[in-house]
C-alpha cells in the first residue's frame, strides 16, 4: 500500500504528537462536564480511538455514520445519516471528531442535524482540514493540521475503502484515481 503513495505527509510520530495535543486541550477545556466524543465514522474512527485515550476525562462516546464520498473523491453536496447517534445529546456537551474538512458541506449539515436536538455545546475536532476548499465556513474548534489539496489516504482515510489502515497520512498517486 505505501507504494501508492506520491508522499508521506505525516508519519506515526507527527500523527501521535499533535493527537496527544489535541487530547490534553480538550482535557483541559472540558474539566467537569459531561462530554460525549462523536466519531464520525468510517474516516474518524482510527483518529478518534487515539484521541479518546489522550483525553484525562471520564466521557461517553458514540458514533454517527453519515455520507460522504462515496467511492470518488468529490463531495456529492447531499448529507443523510446512515446510522445515528444511540445518545440522547439534549444538555450534553458534544465533541464530534472528525478526520477532515474539505468543502466543509457534510459537517455543516451534520451541525444543522445536530443543534436541533438541543445539546449544551457543540464542539469540532478534525484531524485535517483543507482550508482552501472550503465551500461553506465551518468553525473546527480543535484542528490538527491544515492540509493543501491534495487527495490524502492513511490513518483512517479512504480511497473507494482502501487505504484506511495506513498508519501513516500520505499523498495518493494520481494515477490510482484519474
Ligand atoms: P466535505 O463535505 O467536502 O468537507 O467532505 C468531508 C469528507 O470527505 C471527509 O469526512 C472525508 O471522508 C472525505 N474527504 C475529503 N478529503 C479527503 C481526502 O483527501 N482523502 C480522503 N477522504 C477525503
Ligand atoms: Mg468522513
Amino acid at each position: 500500500m505505501l507504494n501508492d503513495l506520491e508522499s508521506v505527509m505525516f508519519d506515526e510520530k507527527a500523527l501521535a504528537k499533535r493527537v496527544s495535543e489535541l487530547g490534553q486541550e480538550i482535557s483541559k477545556d472540558y474539566k467537569g462536564k459531561d462530554v460525549l466524543m462523536v466519531g464520525i465514522m468510517k474516516g474518524a474512527v482510527v483518529f478518534f480511538s487515539d484521541l479518546i485515550r489522550q483525553v484525562n476525562l471520564p466521557l461517553g462516546i458514540d458514533f454517527i455514520i453519515a455520507s460522504s464520498y462515496g467511492d470518488g473523491t468529490e463531495s456529492s453536496g447531499s448529507v443523510n445519516i446512515k446510522k445515528d447517534l444511540e445518545n440522547d445529546i439534549k444538555g450534553k456537551h458534544v465533541i464530534l471528531v472528525e478526520d477532515i474538512i474539505d468543502s466543509g458541506i457534510t459537517m455543516k449539515h451534520l451541525m444543522e442535524i445536530l443543534w436541533k436536538r438541543e445539546p449544551a455545546s457543540i464542539r469540532l475536532c478534525a484531524l485535517l482540514s483543507k482550508e482552501s476548499r472550503r465551500q461553506v465556513p465551518v468553525k473546527i474548534d480543535y484542528c490538527g493540521f491544515d492540509v493543501p489539496d491534495e487527495f490524502l489516504v492513511g490513518y483512517g482515510l479512504d480511497y473507494a475503502e482502501k487505504y484506511r489502515n495506513l498508519p501513516v497520512i500520505g499523498v495518493l498517486k494520481r494515477e490510482i484515481y484519474m
